[in-house]
Order: C-alpha cells, then sequence, then structure tokens
C-alpha cells in the first residue's frame, strides 16, 4: 500500500465517524467532464475521506485508489474529428449522436476488465458520485454499495437531470441544451422547442433507457429497472449559476456551484512572459479539451485575420505541425487557460463556449469571441451575447470578415469589456464559495443518506395527474354538461314559448 493511502487510513481512524468512503465514477473519456469533479474529489480526500476513481481520464492525485477503463481514450480520438460537422446535422441527429457515445462508453465500461476485477473485491462504499452524462447504467454500483448517489453535472440542469428529481422545466421559456438562442422564445422557437424536447423524451425514454438497462444489468443482474433507480433522491451538483445561466427553477436537491472546479496557479515563466512583454494586449484562443485546432479545416482564415492584428495571439495548437503564421502568433499544445486569462493583457478570448471555459471567462472578465461548435456551446454564447459580454460567430459559415468584425468589435467596444467585469462581479459574489458548497453537501450526504426529505410529491404522481390533465378533463366534462343542460332548457322553453 502506498504511504500515503496509510497515513489517510491513520487521519480516518482518529475521527473515524467522518471518514467515508466514496466511489467516483466518469466513464466519458473527456477530460473537462473529470475536471468538473476534480476539484470536489480532491478536497474530499484532503478532508480525510478515501476516494476511488473509476475513469479513462489521467487521474493525478496519488491518495486516490485508481481503476483506470483502458481504450477508451484512445477510441475517442476518431469520433473527436467527426463532432467538427455537428452543426450541420439535425437536431433529431445531434440529440441521437450525444447517445450513441454514451451507447459506446457504457458498453466499453461495462464489459471492461478492469470494472470485473473491481467488483470482485468486497468493498464497500459511503456514497457513489456520478458524472452527469448520461451514465445511467452506473447506477447499478450504488444499488450494488447500497448507497446515496450524487452527480455533478458538468453542463448545469437538463432533461435527464430534470428527470431524476422532478424539477419543473417548462418548455415556454426553458429551452433544449441544443438550441441556437438565448432562450427569449418566440411562437415558432416555442414550437421547435416542444419539437426537440419531446423527441428527445421519446427517444431517451423509448430506446435509450432499455439499452443502458439492459448494459447495467450484464453487471449487476439482480439490480431493479433504471426506472426504479434513478429515482432514488440524488444530490446534484451544477455548473449554473444566474451570473451565466437563465433563472429557473431548482429542486432544494440541486445545487448551484459554478466555479467549483476553478483554482488559481501562478503562470509558467516563459508564458508569463510571453503576456507581460505583450503590451498590446493578448487574444486567447482555445476550441476546448474535445476539438483539436488542427483538425480545423480552415486554419487559413484565422491566421489571415490574426496577421492583421497588433495584439498577440496564443493558440492552442496540440501537435507539432503548425501552421504558417505571423510573428505575433504563439503556440502552445496545453495552456493553463484559467491563468492565462488572468492576466491584465489578456484583452479577448477565442471560444468555442463549453461551458467551463465560459466560465472561466465569466470570473476573470474577458470578452468572448465565441465559435460554438457542438453540444451547449450554442446556448452558451448565446446567453453571454445577450449580455453583451460576446459576440457570437457561425463556425459552419466562417469567413475572414466576420471573423474580423467580430474581433475588432470586442476588443475595440469597451461596452464588451463593462459588461464583462459586471458578469465576474456577480459570478464571484456568493453566500459560499462554490467548491465549499459542494463539499458541505456531498458531507450531508455521507452524513444523512440520500435525501428522501427533499422528494416532492410530484414523485408519486403520474404524468397526467402532475401536469392537471386528468383536472382539466374533469372540468371541461363538467363544462360540456353543463352547456349541454342550458341548449337543452333552452330549446325547451323556446318550445313552450312557440
Ligand atoms: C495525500 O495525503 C497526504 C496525507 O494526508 C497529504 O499530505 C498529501 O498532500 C496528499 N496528496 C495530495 C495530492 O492531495
Ligand atoms: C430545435 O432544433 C433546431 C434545429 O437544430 C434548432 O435550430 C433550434 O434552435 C432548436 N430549438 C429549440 C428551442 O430547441
Ligand atoms: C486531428 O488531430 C490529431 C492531433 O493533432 C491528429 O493526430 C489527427 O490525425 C487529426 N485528425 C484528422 C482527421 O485530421
Amino acid at each position: 500500500m502506498h504511504s500515503s493511502k496509510i497515513l489517510v487510513a491513520f487521519v480516518c481512524l482518529l475521527n473515524f465517524s467522518e471518514c467515508k468512503k466514496i466511489l467516483a465514477i466518469c466513464a466519458f473519456p473527456v477530460h473537462s467532464h473529470y475536471i468538473y469533479m476534480e476539484r470536489i474529489l480532491d478536497k474530499l480526500s484532503e478532508r480525510g475521506h478515501e476516494i476511488t476513481v473509476i475513469s479513462p481520464s489521467k487521474v493525478s492525485n496519488s491518495n486516490f485508489t485508481k481503476i483506470y477503463l483502458s481504450g477508451l481514450s484512445e477510441g475517442f480520438e476518431e469520433k473527436r474529428t467527426t463532432l467538427l460537422n455537428y452543426g450541420k446535422l439535425s437536431v433529431f441527429s445531434k440529440i441521437m449522436k450525444a447517445y450513441e457515445i454514451a451507447y459506446w462508453f457504457t458498453e466499453n465500461a461495462v464489459k471492461s476488465h478492469e470494472i470485473s476485477e473491481f467488483l470482485k473485491q468486497s468493498q464497500h462504499f459511503d456514497a457513489v458520485i456520478l458524472d452527469q452524462f448520461l451514465h445511467d447504467s452506473f447506477l447499478g454500483f450504488a444499488h450494488h454499495f447500497k448507497s446515496p448517489v450524487i452527480y455533478t453535472c458538468s453542463f448545469g440542469t437538463n432533461i435527464w437531470s430534470n428527470h431524476y428529481v422532478n424539477n419543473p422545466s417548462p418548455l415556454s421559456y426553458i429551452p433544449h441544451k441544443f438550441a441556437i438562442h438565448s432562450g427569449k422564445m418566440t411562437f415558432l422557437q416555442r414550437l421547435q422547442n416542444l419539437i426537440n424536447s419531446s423527441f428527445e423524451e421519446l427517444y431517451r425514454r423509448f430506446v435509450a433507457l432499455p439499452k443502458f438497462n439492459k448494459w447495467m444489468k450484464t453487471i449487476f443482474p439482480n439490480a431493479p429497472n433504471l426506472n426504479e433507480l434513478m429515482y432514488q433522491d440524488p444530490l446534484l451538483l451544477l455548473n449554473t449559476h444566474y451570473s451565466t445561466h437563465n433563472a429557473i427553477p431548482l429542486m432544494p436537491n440541486m445545487i448551484e456551484v459554478a466555479g467549483a472546479h476553478l483554482k488559481e496557479n501562478p503562470l509558467p515563466e516563459d508564458l508569463k512572459k510571453f503576456l507581460d512583454d505583450s503590451t498590446n494586449g493578448v487574444i486567447l484562443f482555445s476550441l476546448g479539451s474535445i476539438i483539436r485546432s488542427s483538425n480545423l479545416t480552415n486554419p487559413d482564415v484565422f491566421l489571415k485575420v490574426f496577421g492583421k492584428l497588433k495584439q498577440n495571439v496564443l493558440w492552442k495548437w496540440e501537435n507539432d505541425q503548425l501552421p504558417k503564421s505571423t510573428d505575433n502568433v504563439k503556440f502552445a499544445k496545453w495552456l493553463p487557460q484559467f491563468d492565462v486569462l488572468a492576466h491584465k493583457n489578456v484583452k479577448a478570448f477565442i471560444s468555442h463556449g463549453g461551458l467551463l471555459s465560459s466560465i472561466e471567462a465569466v470570473h476573470q472578465g474577458v470578452p468572448i469571441v465565441g465559435i460554438p461548435i457542438f453540444g451547449d456551446q450554442n446556448v452558451n454564447i448565446k446567453f453571454l451575447q445577450s449580455k453583451g459580454m460576446a459576440i457570437y460567430v457561425n463556425y459552419l459559415d466562417l469567413a475572414e470578415i466576420s471573423l474580423e468584425k467580430a474581433i475588432l468589435q470586442v476588443l475595440n467596444d469597451e461596452q464588451f469589456k463593462i459588461n464583462a467585469v459586471r458578469r465576474s462581479e456577480l459570478f464571484r459574489e456568493r453566500d459560499m464559495k462554490p467548491l465549499d458548497k459542494a463539499v458541505y453537501w456531498v458531507e450531508h450526504v455521507l452524513k444523512y443518506g440520500k435525501l428522501s426529505e427533499m422528494r416532492s410529491h410530484s414523485m408519486d404522481l403520474l404524468w397526467y395527474q402532475k401536469e392537471m390533465v386528468d383536472v382539466a378533463a374533469f372540468l371541461l366534462f363538467l363544462i360540456a354538461i353543463v352547456a349541454f343542460l342550458v341548449i337543452k332548457m333552452c330549446k325547451k322553453n323556446k318550445i313552450k314559448v312557440d
């Protein structure tokens, strides 16, 4: 056993009532999903809890027990590039594509040697933390260990999380995650929202859940069905806040902890020097952890525009085949994005608009030129655009003129910076630090178990009862009877008068 693990075990013995065992599962091989839970796990570990992580991501904390899911990260490589064409798909294909990725990692994980070895050991866990990206099959672990479920939701609420706790999510003002607008909907958009969201509801219920259920049963044959396991009063740690999302209703077990993943570190020397020396300002350009700049089909568009700027550009470019560029462009394979954004010379951020990136820009008050590519990136950027701190640029018809115009506008119109700074202040002004809040609630669950007291009565209603369809039908029936009687009486009176 690792010496630090012995130390943790020792600390646990000293105050054993408080040290608990936590199993965290993040099977989606995209680092940003793991990053969102990583800081929370680190902090829990610092507080003496024992953490076991099942994931294909790189788990750096030496105090964690790691179950590495092999093959998934490698398998995801080819899927990355196909995501660049995501915007061209119909909304139905977009939705199915997201599920297909989940089918792929779920099936691989449940069949993996690592998980079957792990389950052979007899263990006990006090809570199971799941990445809330279609990890339904992994609810079997919570049943197996008889432990409550905690979800880390790196992209806020959605159809999936709303289901777990019956969170109200009216289609009239809460758009589907793949919408391309900020949420203030016209009649037609509300109609579209009904179609988009109903499609996903039906697809999820009749296609996806049976598959997830089947995969869960391959490792946990005795578990009840998912449509029972799913509703066991989980805790949901949402990556949302009113400064980064539209106002929506939330059940009491949905806790907003946007920013919990943030941690400032000093910049590496060379990067710090580059930023300090860029007295005309710097533009940071990164497409996040899924899309690779080196896979862009049109890097020339960017290079031409960057060549005309007086600012320097810091570009996250993941391989060694660098394109020919002007002197003001510096490439880096990896960047401490949050710390770069903190530097006073960084004037704008060209981003894909992933939620973690958007939140980092909001925290540091840096205006965004957003080029969303898939998933919730469109709504994130549209929201920040509606608040005056971002400009939306369409990736599919990206052209030199529109890109240049957007960059110059963000750099030269000071209103963008003013709005970004205001958003930053709102984001930072909290009753409790988001990481502390996340840890507080996890420990609440460790202490009291699943949050049954927070279960709403709606969980016991059928859908037509919840939507008051039965009551409406009854009232319509009454009105029909009264109308019928009135008409009948009128007719009788008429005959009498005649
Ligand atoms: C691991 O645990 C030890 C003992 O509690 C602690 O000193 C050390 O900082 C921890 N390491 C990490 C990476 O958190
Ligand atoms: C519905 O999907 C269409 C097609 O992708 C998209 O343009 C639209 O913004 C979506 N609307 C909503 C409200 O989700
Ligand atoms: C995408 O980029 C990666 C890493 O830079 C590279 O290995 C891969 O071949 C590229 N894929 C395509 C289709 O260009």
